[in-house]
């Protein structure tokens, strides 16, 4: 079945401009996204690729190369019937980024595309290229008149990360919001495109079970966990200014907190969604360089073995400071200061280098108040735990207890599992196709809206503080292909809980 079936119209006729066309995300997700959207009917019929990158190229190069690009990663294979058409609106703009030709030469060639293509003056720019140049690019295509809405859209899609810490969140977001209205940016998040996190919210509030059980009286705690075995991929540098905390906590991790936590919505509406999850993401307690130190744990992977493998120790990869005090781990507890969750921790780890792939969020119910079915009167029987598997293997699986057959009583843990292969069989997306869809339709319900950022950057920053005022004294604390740092453990040792680990 085709993921996208449900959704019923294909995007508005449109003009897609890619700032970074010659650059990884382009071959490897947006150009095989829009591919996939034209194959499933969802792109409009009228639209156009711009390329814009320094690389000196004629329409007809970028497309041969792009093509070649495409049969090599494309998740489906290359159908001349729908990639010829595709093909030709294929267009490419040389120039530099902060150089006003480019811009010049930009708006003939949108007014190209909305004469001879059909586009009708809707523009959505994709801006892939490094952080540093969001500001430049919105102040010169606002400066060129390319992002003037009259009677059309104009729409400016940017890629975490949004800031380095509070203060220059918020010097992006006064840059950007000084060249363009808010309801033009779109910040993508390219979990929230994942299909069982899009579920969480369906599962919570679409079923009449689970909001009534969804407060501090039935839930005990969540666990958020996205584990990566991988390593920093040729990334030491950039990784060097970031951390496992920026790079993945503070914003994919924040952002999944608030839908499994936020209030229920009155809508669906984008600005409705995105109103709770402010609310959610101001109402987690912003707590003491104390509190900080003793709520976190920091980890930096030492050599170990990953998949039978042996790998090196964070401190020897490449461009990595031999004596780096950057985190390739982190763990934290957050508590919620609302109606609902006052009292529930919500615990939060990631790393990189660790023993598998995990993406988890694990919630944990409370246990019956009697232990009828236990070995004495004061054993705890096992809590149930509802598990939202975001990846590898996406599904959702809730966890009971049911009787052992045999003529004695005794129980264990059985799971009810969902698993996608019940809708059919799946084509392979790359996670992009939904998130370039909705902005192709105005719908910014996924997409982070300014406050959101700078309420998950407040969240942030005490603990990046105390860590930064606390320089780590035992990295490498964790050996790779581990589970990480044993503090993370005594972390919630502490609560009396316990990690839960995918079964091996
Ligand atoms: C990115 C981080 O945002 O997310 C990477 O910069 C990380 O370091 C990646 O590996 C994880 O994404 P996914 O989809 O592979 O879980």
């Amino acid at each position: 079945m085709n993921p996208c079936q449900p959704i019923p119209r294909a995007g508005e006729p449109c003009a897609i401009v890619i700032f970074g066309a010659s650059g990884d995300l382009t071959k490897r997700k947006l150009i095989p996204s829009l591919y996939n959207l034209a194959s499933y009917h969802l792109l409009p019929k009228n639209f156009s690729i711009i390329g814009v990158a320094r690389s000196e190229m004629n329409d007809q190069e970028f497309q041969d190369r792009l093509g070649k690009d495409l049969t090599q990663l494309g998740t489906q294979p290359v159908d001349p019937n729908i990639w010829d058409g595709f093909r030709d609106r294929m267009l490419y703009c040389p120039g530099n980024f902060d150089d006003p030709k480019t811009y010049e030469r930009l708006g003939q060639r949108l007014a190209e595309s909305a004469k001879k293509l059909g586009t009708n003056g809707n523009v959505l720019f994709y801006l892939s290229v490094q952080p540093s140049f969001f500001a430049t690019i919105a102040k010169m295509l606002a400066q060129y008149g390319l992002t003037k809405e009259e009677g059309n859209w104009r729409r400016v899609i940017i890629e975490k990360p949004f800031g380095h810490d509070l203060a220059s969140a918020l010097e992006l977001n006064r840059n950007l919001t000084g060249a363009l209205q808010e309801h033009q940016i779109y910040r993508i998040d390219h979990y929230l495109g994942k299909e069982t996190a899009q579920n969480l919210l369906v599962f919570r509030l679409g079923n009449a079970v689970f909001e009534p059980i969804w407060n501090r009286r039935y839930i005990d705690h969540f666990q958020l966990t996205v584990a990566e075995s991988i390593g920093v991929e040729g990334r030491g540098a950039f990784y060097e200014s970031a951390g496992a905390f920026r790079d993945v906590m503070q914003n994919h991790m924040f952002m999944l907190l608030a839908l499994i936590a936020m209030e229920p919505p009155n809508s669906l509406q984008g600005e409705v969604v995105r109103n709770e999850k402010v609310k959610l993401l101001q109402a987690v307690r912003r707590t003491s360089a104390e509190e900080a130190l003793a709520s976190t744990v920091r980890g930096q992977y030492g050599p170990g073995q990953v998949g039978g493998e042996s790998v090196s120790g964070y401190r020897q990869e490449k461009n990595v400071n031999p004596e780096s005090t950057v985190e390739t781990y982190a763990a934290v507890k957050l508590m919620i200061d609302n109606w609902r969750w006052a009292g529930v921790p919500f615990y939060l780890r990631s790393g990189k280098r660790l023993a598998k792939r995990s993406t988890k969020i694990v919630v944990r119910f409370k246990v019956p108040p009697l232990g009828l079915f236990g070995e004495n009167e004061n054993e705890m029987i096992a809590p149930n735990r509802l598990i939202f598997n975001i990846q590898p293997d996406e599904g959702i699986t809730f966890q009971v207890r049911a009787k052992v057959p045999g003529p004695t009583l005794a129980t264990n843990a059985v799971h009810l599992d969902f698993d996608y292969s019940q809708f059919g069989e799946r084509a392979p997306t790359t996670g992009y196709e939904k998130l370039l869809y909705d902005c192709m339709v105005g719908d910014s319900t996924l997409f982070h809206r300014s406050d959101m950022v700078e309420a998950a950057w407040e969240a942030a920053q005490p603990i990046l503080d105390a860590w930064g005022n606390n320089p780590p004294k035992d990295f490498p604390n964790y050996a790779a292909g581990s589970w990480g740092p044993s503090a993370a453990d005594e972390l919630l040792e502490r609560d009396v809980h316990k990690w839960w680990y995918p079964p091996e």
